[in-house]
């Protein structure tokens, strides 16, 4: 009877502590705000995650303050308590209730995941590119921008690749995360549901500037998504046609701005990852190999194309992605644009 009894009251504190424990977890506001389709499923399985945790941390907690309290030895009592060896039911029951506990939550996982990967075949296809310390992302109709437009309630599909070490895509507000490995292209399938800007950050430890590889992306509607490739098309056309011309210092500010030159060169001459470009054509640059060179249109043009040839004294050797698959016009714009800074 008096064991009926402590029963039904820790039922209770334990139902009563899950509840606040789970209201609590919930107004802590774990998660930023769900932007995309692939995030409903995640949610729902953490949320039913969040209960169990309520729960378990409730069954667990909740006996113990009990026992402490209300079966305290009595002052001056030396006595043991009884000796219980061993009880099979008791050690089946614990054993077997997590055991299909965890092996509904795989069946669920996995169907979750079944979800979150689900393939539309109109999915509009990007190419993202990582590299120290940025990122690109490369349109099908032939344009790159720094940033990354989505059009809302449309399927895209991000082919990522790396240009030198692993990093990992991640916007928490879409929920999922996929690593970009040097030398193979990950997929990440992702179906914006909610208009906004958002913040794509990298989630993988990838050197100096790792926790500044941030770039913006644009959930719009498809109206305005149709109107931004529209004059992103015309810019890319207009920078091919006017590049077989004179070296323009403003494409090259472009450039600047779009390929990621911007993540490691200021212009303002503060220290980043590689050298400031502000005040260096026509000065003397000292190399590491111990010479010194005048930092000239040829010299600009090269490191480049191909910058570990001469690497800058103090700088890394390899730290500077490939940007070989600029033209040699646009590398012209860009060494105008450097000599345009004083
Ligand atoms: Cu890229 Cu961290």
């Amino acid at each position: 009877m008096q064991n009926k009894k402590h029963l039904i009251i820790i039922s209770v504190l334990v139902l009563f502590l899950s509840v606040i424990v789970y209201y609590g977890l919930l107004a802590s506001n774990l998660f930023p705000v769900q932007a995309a389709a692939q995030a409903i499923p995640i949610d729902w399985l953490f949320d039913l995650e969040l209960k169990l945790i309520a729960f378990f941390f409730s069954v667990i907690v909740v006996p113990i303050v009990y026992s402490l309290v209300v079966f305290r030895s009595d002052e001056g009592d030396p006595t043991d308590g009884p000796h219980i060896e061993g009880n099979t039911t008791l050690e089946i029951t614990w054993t077997l209730i997590p055991l299909i506990i965890v092996i509904i939550l795989g069946i669920i996982g996995a169907d979750n995941l079944k979800r979150v990967l689900a393939v539309d075949p109109r999915a509009n296809v990007i190419k993202v590119v990582g590299f120290q310390w940025g990122w690109r992302f490369e349109y099908p109709q032939g344009f790159i921008s720094n940033e990354l437009y989505l059009p809302i309630d449309q399927q895209a599909l991000l082919e990522m690749e790396s240009l030198d070490v692993i990093h990992s895509f991640w916007v928490p507000e879409f929920r999922i995360k996929q690593d970009i490995v040097p030398g193979q292209t990950t997929e990440y399938r992702i179906t914006p549901n909610l208009l906004g800007s958002y913040v794509v950050r990298c989630a993988e430890l990838c050197g100096t500037d790792h926790a500044y590889m941030l770039g913006n992306i644009h959930v719009v509607s498809q109206e305005e998504y149709s109107i931004w490739v529209e004059g992103q098309v015309k810019i890319a056309t207009e920078l091919e046609q006017f590049s077989e011309g004179k070296p323009d210092p403003d494409r090259g500010k472009q450039l600047y701005e779009t390929t990621g030159c911007k993540a490691c060169h200021s212009i303002d001459g503060s220290i980043g990852v590689g050298p400031s470009w502000s005040g260096l054509f026509g000065h003397e640059v000292s190399l590491a190999d111990g010479s010194v060179i005048v930092a000239d249109e040829e010299y600009l043009f090269n490191s480049i194309k191909q910058p570990a040839l001469q690497t800058v004294a103090g700088y890394s050797s390899n730290a500077m992605p490939d940007f070989s698959y600029l033209k040699d016009t646009q590398i012209d714009d860009l060494v105008e644009f450097i000599k345009s800074l004083e």
